[in-house]
C-alpha cells in the first residue's frame, strides 16, 4: 500500500514544479523536453488524443502534458493509484482502472489515438509474463491514427544493474532476472545486456518498418541515468 505521505509529498512536488514552470523560471521536465523536441522538427499533431498505458496517479508524466492534449486515456492497473490520478489529473484525463496490456492484446482500446506514452515500470518482469514494453508492441499500433507519436521508456544500464540497486536478490528474484534478460535478447535479437541509445534508436527504427511504419523522426532524451524516453513520429504505410 502506498503511503499517503509519499502520494501527497508528490503531490506538492508536482504543483511546486507546474509554478516553476510558468513566467520568470521556464522549467522544464525530460517529457517537456521530449514534446519540444517532437514540435520543433514539426511532427507533434495539431489536436492531440493520447493514450497512456501505465499511468499511476499522473503526477510524474502526464500532468505535464495533459494541458496539451484535447484528450487524455489514462489506463491503470492498481485501484489506489486510479483513486489519486482521479483526483490530481486534468479534466481532459479519462482515468480507466484495469489492465492496459490486456485491452492491448485483445484489441479492446476503443480511440484512435495520435499520442501513445508508454511508461512501464522500471524492472520486470513486473506482471505475469510483462516485461517492459515488449507485451503491447506491435498490437498497439492497431489503435492509432495514420500518423502518430510515440513516447516511451527504454532502459540505459543493464537488469543485472537494476536487481542489484533494488537489493533483488533471492533466489527467484535472480530467476526473474535471467528470463527478463533472455527476453530482451529475444526481443532486440542481440546477445548484449546493455543497449546505447543509439543503439535503441536503430533497433526500434528496423522493427518498426518491418510492422508496417515509417519512421519519419525519432529521439532519444534521458530521464535520468537508468532510464530514458525514445520518441518517434510513425506514419503507417499505405497498402496498395
Ligand atoms: C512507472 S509508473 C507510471 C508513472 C506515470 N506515467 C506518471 O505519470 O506518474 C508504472 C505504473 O504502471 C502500472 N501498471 C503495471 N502493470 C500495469 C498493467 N498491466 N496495466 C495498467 N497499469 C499497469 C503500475 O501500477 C504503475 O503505477
Amino acid at each position: 500500500m502506498m503511503s499517503l505521505i509519499r502520494v501527497y509529498k508528490d503531490w506538492l512536488i508536482t504543483k511546486f514544479i507546474i509554478w516553476l514552470k510558468g513566467s520568470p523560471f521556464h522549467i522544464k521536465v525530460p517529457i517537456d523536453y521530449m514534446i519540444l523536441s517532437i514540435t520543433i522538427s514539426g511532427y507533434l499533431p495539431k489536436n492531440l488524443n493520447a493514450l497512456e498505458l501505465f499511468g499511476m496517479y499522473g503526477l510524474y508524466v502526464t500532468k505535464h502534458y495533459s494541458k496539451l492534449c484535447q484528450s487524455v486515456e489514462l489506463w491503470e492497473l492498481d485501484p489506489e493509484f486510479v483513486r489519486y490520478a482521479r483526483k490530481f489529473c486534468d479534466k481532459n484525463v479519462n482515468v480507466i482502472q484495469g489492465d492496459s496490456v490486456k485491452a492491448v492484446k485483445e484489441f479492446r482500446l476503443m480511440g484512435k489515438y495520435n499520442l501513445l506514452v508508454i511508461d512501464n515500470p522500471l524492472v520486470s518482469p513486473y506482471g505475469n509474463g510483462l516485461y517492459e514494453h515488449f507485451n503491447v508492441m506491435p498490437e498497439i499500433f492497431d489503435a492509432t491514427e495514420e500518423q502518430f507519436i510515440l513516447i516511451f521508456n527504454v532502459i540505459l544500464v543493464n537488469p543485472k544493474s537494476l536487481y542489484e540497486d533494488y537489493k533483488f536478490n533471492s533466489i527467484s528474484d535472480l530467476k526473474n532476472r535471467d528470463i527478463w534478460i533472455r527476453k530482451r535478447m529475444e526481443f532486440y535479437g542481440t546477445p548484449l545486456e546493455k543497449l546505447t541509445p543509439q543503439e535503441y534508436v536503430k533497433l526500434y527504427s528496423t522493427m518498426f518498418e518491418e510492422w508496417g511504419l515509417i519512421v519519419d523522426y525519432s529521439t532519444f532524451l534521458p530521464r535520468n541515468h537508468r532510464v530514458g524516453f525514445l520518441g518517434f513520429a510513425l506514419r503507417k504505410k499505405i497498402l496498395s
